[in-house]
């Protein structure tokens, strides 16, 4: 079985040996940022490189950063305990790059690492695009190999990715496993996407524009690549799994709280 911090591991090696700077997650409550009140994705920290504010220290970099959702424009509270998949607290894998490679070094890194390094099987697979990015639609086409029932185009704020009201933003495209028919739920942009069977695991952010108080949008100095896996995702994947709660990491906090507490997590107590 393929662990939780073995997969963080490959991310990270994967990137590091494309020449990205490896960074530690930073603490969970933003430093000098005072339109969040938690970090809510990997690239909050990075969030003054992508509008030109700061030098980065590389090109591009690489992180699996801790993350709240559990209020704010990104609010993941009211799905915990209802799907398989969501958290208010969990971690996120990210390659970036500032101004340097873009939809392209995205999309193929990105294909390389899910297909060969992680062995993912491209028929259980398909992506969304924002509706008018044929750019992105056409480079999966060409490094995928997709056919175009395989990329799905979405009009709505789900892909179009911004970290809150203000700061970076732009079209994203979405990776997409579809888990097996056991399973409800209907593909991306479908009445029934909310169901577990087509589980979102990685984001690719083409980062364009800074959004101002006012709703205005000026392009950014360059564009840039954020992109954004759910490692507890990724995990049951790689574990054969239908929920995160399944994963090693899930099974070993369960088996110790039912221990702290004496109680079975299904609610039955534990003889004495
Ligand atoms: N920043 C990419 C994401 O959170 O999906």
């Amino acid at each position: 079985m393929t662990s939780l911090n073995q997969i963080r591991s490959t991310f990270i090696d994967f990137f590091k040996v494309r020449d990205h700077l490896v960074v530690p997650s930073a603490p969970l409550v933003p430093q000098d940022d005072p339109t969040l009140m938690f970090v809510n994705a990997g690239m909050v920290p990075f969030k003054n490189y992508f509008v030109g504010a700061a030098t980065p220290p590389a090109p591009r970099a690489v992180s699996s950063q801790k993350c709240v959702r559990a209020g704010g424009k990104h609010n993941d509270l009211d799905n915990v305990g209802y799907t398989a998949r969501h958290h208010t607290f969990f971690e996120m894998l990210g390659n970036f790059s500032f101004g340097d490679y873009f939809k392209e070094g995205a999309i193929e890194s990105a294909w390389t690492l899910i297909t060969k390094e992680f062995g993912l099987s491209k028929d259980k697979l398909l992506v969304t695009v924002f509706h008018t990015d044929e750019e992105a639609a056409n480079l999966w086409k060409k490094i995928a190999g997709f056919s175009d029932d395989r990329i799905i185009r979405i009009a709505t704020a789900d892909n179009f990715w911004s970290m809150g009201d203000t700061g970076p933003c732009g079209p994203c495209s979405e990776i997409f496993i579809d888990q097996g028919p056991e399973l409800a739920g209907g593909p991306p942009g479908s009445p029934d996407e909310d169901g577990d069977r087509f589980l979102e695991f990685w984001n690719l952010v083409f980062m364009q524009f800074e959004r101002f108080e006012d709703g205005t949008e000026r392009p950014l100095p360059k564009p840039q690549i954020d992109t954004g896996m759910g490692l507890e995702r990724m995990a049951a994947i790689m574990q054969g799994v239908k929920s995160n709660y399944e994963t090693d990491l899930f099974r070993t906090l369960i088996a110790a709280s039912e221990d702290a507490t004496g109680v079975k997590a299904e609610g039955a107590a534990t003889p004495s």
